[in-house]
């Protein structure tokens, strides 16, 4: 248990090494940083043309919504992430990929890959990708215009019969490695209240012959990582630009019951009102005005909204909540001052003690207020979450303590992204949320006749269930937050 927290620190550590170098621009051979469409400036008066073209050819096209089925439970005492199942290859076969927010492609585990994890404790069915066994996939050259658009040139000593390779670094310091292939993706297109029908599109993602770090292990195994970044790269950007989805979606996480709800399409009920994404940020970035403690008097007093905007990162692969110094010492002294005769105690480095009582009552809830007066209200379950009997432990944690570097880090995981529908609105470049019953359904538009259709919470169940008990915190391994930059690596 020890060692795992030391890779909990290194998370944040290796998170930070990212983040600073995806800011210098290197020039370093065979480096290339994944550029972003808008890159620096506001788009131009062409480029939102250019979008309007695009968004006719998808409404002659009839772009609809899809459903993804959900899985998982993000709670840090069960399994900590959420997984979504989707098909690949003709005849199609199923994957359970983990949904991430904070990356870029989606990859599944190669046939090639020699030390892939080949179960997993999740209780779900592991199954490798072999592009040859499918009529429909193909390898990606490294020629290819996926490959030149991605790392922005030519490809160094590329020569036709190689690969597109890729190499994705994470923020917990796991990666994964492997080249790109071209295939038929099968999933639910949403045709009715509570229907789905099969549709297929051809995309792009990774074969992972090489996986490093957690990913490597069978504990926590998935077949591989859907990421949901904005980049040309992503399996949304891919099919929106082939006309088949609207560049919004959106997930309602459930730690009640398990799954929830993760959709592509145009949410139009529950409304939710949004705050603007930050632009040019690799990740889905908005931005912090002030936090309440127990009501709309006590804004916390601390000089953070002062110095200037507070970036906070949105990221569903992540599993807690990271806080700079600055901001979590007044916040947890405040809410600790509701029960001032706690008696505390560590348990795996978590901050924990004993409570009989509700800890609805005795403690405040928090409000998050964000630009555009866009509030995120967390409550004690949120926050707290109960290891044992009447033990609870904070989720909220101290950025500076997991590293001296990362100690700016401001990050909002699954610990308080659940319960809520969050809607990503890239057309607009907005994100939202309202809190929500992740068990019940939602209701988004199709785009092709203009109707309202509702779709419905899932959870995936695997075959057989988690020792929750024994599995304590071993799931905040699997903090997969983010680094976008891509490396390539040659021969
Ligand atoms: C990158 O290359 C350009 C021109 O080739 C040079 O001006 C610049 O200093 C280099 N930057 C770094 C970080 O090496
Ligand atoms: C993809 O969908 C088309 C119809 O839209 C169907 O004819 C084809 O068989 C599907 N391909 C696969 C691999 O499922
Ligand atoms: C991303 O895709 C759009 C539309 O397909 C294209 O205009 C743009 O140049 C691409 N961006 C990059 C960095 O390749
Ligand atoms: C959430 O929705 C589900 C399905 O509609 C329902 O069974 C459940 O009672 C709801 N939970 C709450 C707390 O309202
Ligand atoms: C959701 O799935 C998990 C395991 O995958 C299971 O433990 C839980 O009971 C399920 N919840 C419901 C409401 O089916």
């Amino acid at each position: 248990m020890e060692s795992r927290m030391l890779l909990l620190i290194r998370h944040l550590l290796l998170l930070f090494l990212c983040f600073t170098y995806s800011l210098e621009r290197s020039n370093s051979t065979g480096v290339f940083r994944v550029q972003r469409k808008f890159s620096g400036q506001r788009q131009s008066i062409a480029d939102l043309r250019a979008h309007d073209v695009r968004r006719h050819d998808r409404i002659l096209l009839g772009s609809g919504a899809v459903d993804l089925p959900l899985g998982g439970l993000g709670l840090p005492t069960a399994t900590g992430l959420y997984y979504a199942q989707i098909g690949i290859g003709n005849p199609s076969k199923s994957y359970y990929v983990q949904v991430d927010t904070g990356s870029d492609i989606l990859w599944v585990n190669c046939i090639t890959c020699r030390f892939c994890p080949k179960k997993s404790d999740l209780g779900i069915e592991l199954t490798l990708y072999d592009p040859k066994t499918s009529v429909s996939g193909s390898v990606v050259s490294c020629k290819g215009s996926f490959c030149s658009s991605t790392y922005g040139g030519d490809i160094p000593g590329c020569s036709t019969d190689m690969p597109c390779e890729y190499k994705v670094q994470y923020g917990d310091g796991s990666s994964t490695s492997g080249f790109f292939t071209s295939d038929s993706l099968q999933y639910d297109q949403v045709s009715g209240d509570h229907q789905t029908k099969a549709a297929n599109s051809t995309i792009i993602f990774g074969c992972g012959t090489q996986q490093s770090g957690d990913l490597g292990s069978s504990s926590e195994a998935l077949d591989g990582i859907l990421g949901f970044g904005q980049s040309n790269t992503s399996m949304l950007s891919q099919l929106a630009s082939a006309g088949k989805v609207r560049k919004i979606f959106a997930h309602c996480l459930d730690t009640i019951n398990g799954g929830g709800i993760f959709a592509i399409g145009n949410v139009v009920q529950p409304k939710v009102k949004t705050t603007p994404l930050v632009q040019d940020t690799s990740h889905y970035n908005v931005i912090l005005k002030s936090i309440e403690v127990g009501g709309s008097s006590s804004k916390l007093q601390t000089d953070t909204f002062q110095t200037g905007d507070m970036k906070t990162i949105i990221d569903s692969g992540t599993t807690l909540a990271y806080l700079p110094e600055e901001l979590f010492k007044p916040l947890m002294n405040k809410i600790f001052s509701y029960q001032p005769d706690l008696n505390f105690q560590t348990i795996q480095n978590f901050l924990c003690f004993q409570f009989f009582g509700s800890i609805e009552d005795a403690f405040p809830k928090i409000t998050f207020i964000f630009e555009d007066s866009l509030e995120l209200l967390i409550y004690p379950r949120d926050y707290f979450f109960e290891n044992g009997d009447s033990i609870w432990c904070t989720g909220f944690q101290n950025s500076a303590l997991q590293s001296r570097d990362g100690k700016d880090i401001f990050l909002l995981g699954d610990l308080v992204l659940s319960n809520k529908l969050v809607v990503y609105d890239l057309e607009n470049q907005v994100i939202g949320w309202t809190d929500y019953n992740c068990s019940s359904s939602i209701k988004i538009e199709d785009d092709k006749t203009g109707a309202m259709y509702t779709v419905d919470a899932q959870n995936i169940s695997s075959a057989r269930s988690l020792d929750i008990k024994g599995m304590f915190i071993t799931l905040v391994l699997l903090l997969q937050m983010t680094c976008i930059m891509l490396i390539i690596i040659f021969y």
